[in-house]
């Protein structure tokens, strides 16, 4: 059997760095558990344009069509502001996702009792918060015709289309009654249709779709009210449906709900290839960040975990016997646990200062017996390593840091 083939495309501002450690997970697959990844790397949005002229290449776009998952760093950053629109950095992401028919973007939210203490929300609010937005990704505004800038009469007129057909509007909708039905049986779905003809239709037909699924309990929202009742009681959703453009906006507000962008990962997922597997793209939630690219300061748990959450998962699972599955379930979590311990890591965006001294401590080895609070990052009691050493007022970053990583995806 093949090795599972993932593409890497760095990108820019902190996406090397952070790929940087996804390499060592990659790596620590192969070495400690024999488990194989043919890996091949590319450029992407501005450094793909500083070498290329284009922020993604004809080569890397069909590279990306063959191999059974990309795994995106970051695009963009203030040097590449001026450039012409139809040479931005964010093409080429574009160009990936809507190529490979990327329609399912599916953005968690999720916030743990220990970092429920870094939301800009009341603890009560969003501890325990478990979201799952599935973005539609392909289509609408982003990609509607007609759109540019135009002259009209002494004065010139910017204008984007939000443009959906039904059978888009259906396969969107049906992945998060799938999705739901994994979960907790609710979707809302949220659009305009108050102001918007598209938002009628996606409302008629997700309606249709939802009689296909009569354990889901389907409601809808305008996507404004969507917005105030993310923030005001944001636990009362499971999965949330919406399209490009609110999904871009309402999922950046959830993923701030559990204290940082920083931190999560994504996945978007087309229709299955002639191997039945979906072809995905996976990314951290997290941008650029150019304010501390190359810094050391970026944290990679949100492109580790991508790689982990389902990138690795799924194409293990789907590529080795089912014998492999105990193993790895016991495996995967701990991946980079020593890495993470020995490595130089380094601090979250969200407490600099405090973060900015050095972080990486050893983890409870033979040879180290000290620090056993974290000789057993335990999933089923997630925050007793972290809320332990937050008691003595010591080692805050490292515990927050293996906190997330075995229990953050
Ligand atoms: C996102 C980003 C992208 C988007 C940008 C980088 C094109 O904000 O993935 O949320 O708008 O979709
Ligand atoms: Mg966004």
């Amino acid at each position: 059997m093949s090795n599972p083939s993932i593409l890497i495309l760095p990108g820019d501002g902190i996406g090397p760095e952070v790929m940087t450690e996804v390499r060592k997970v990659i790596t620590w697959f192969g070495e400690g558990r024999d488990i194989q990844f043919d890996v091949s790397e590319a450029l992407v949005g501005g450094a793909a344009y500083d070498k290329h002229g284009v922020p993604l290449t004809d080569e890397t776009m069909a590279h990306a069509q063959e191999v059974d998952a990309v795994l995106l760093g970051a695009v963009g950053g203030p040097a590449y502001d001026d450039l012409d629109f139809s040479v931005k950095p964010e093409r080429g992401l574009l160009r990936l996702r809507k190529e490979m028919d990327l329609y399912a973007n599916l953005r968690p939210a999720q916030c743990f009792d220990a970092l429920a203490d870094f939301s800009s929300l009341k603890k009560e609010i969003v501890s325990g918060l478990d979201i799952m937005i599935l973005r539609e990704l392909t289509s609408g505004v982003y990609f509607g015709e007609p759109r540019g800038i135009f002259e009209e009469g002494n004065e010139r007129v910017g204008i984007n289309t939000q443009r959906y057909t039904e059978s888009e509007i259906e396969r969107a909708a049906r992945s998060a009654f799938e999705l739901a039905m994994r979960r907790n049986k609710k979707v809302c779905s949220m659009e305009k249709a108050n102001v918007m003809e598209s938002g009628i239709l996606w409302r008629e037909v997700t309606t249709r779709v939802g009689k296909d699924y009569p354990e889901v309990e389907l409601s809808h929202m305008y996507a404004d009210n969507g917005a105030m009742q993310l923030v005001r009681a944001p636990k009362q959703f499971d999965v949330i449906l919406t399209d490009n453009l609110f999904g871009d906006i309402l999922s950046d507000c959830a993923a701030m709900l559990t204290g940082s962008l920083g931190m999560l990962p994504s996945a978007s997922l087309g229709a299955p290839m002639a191997n039945g597997r979906p072809k995905a793209m996976y990314e951290p939630v997290h941008g650029s960040a150019p304010d501390i690219a190359g810094q050391g300061k970026a944290n990679p748990i949100a492109c580790t975990s991508a790689l982990r959450w389902r990138c690795a998962t799924a194409l293990i699972w789907a590529t080795r016997p089912p014998a492999w599955k105990a193993p790895l379930r016991k495996c995967l979590p701990t991946v980079p646990a020593r890495r993470i311990c020995w490595e130089k890591t380094a601090s979250t965006r969200f407490r600099p200062a405090k973060w900015a001294t050095p972080l990486w401590q050893p983890c409870r080895t033979a040879s180290n017996p000290r620090r056993p609070e974290i000789k057993r990052p335990c999933l089923k009691r997630p925050c007793a390593g972290f809320c332990r050493a937050r008691e003595r007022g010591r080692q805050r970053p490292l515990f927050l840091w293996l906190h997330t990583f075995f229990c953050g995806s």
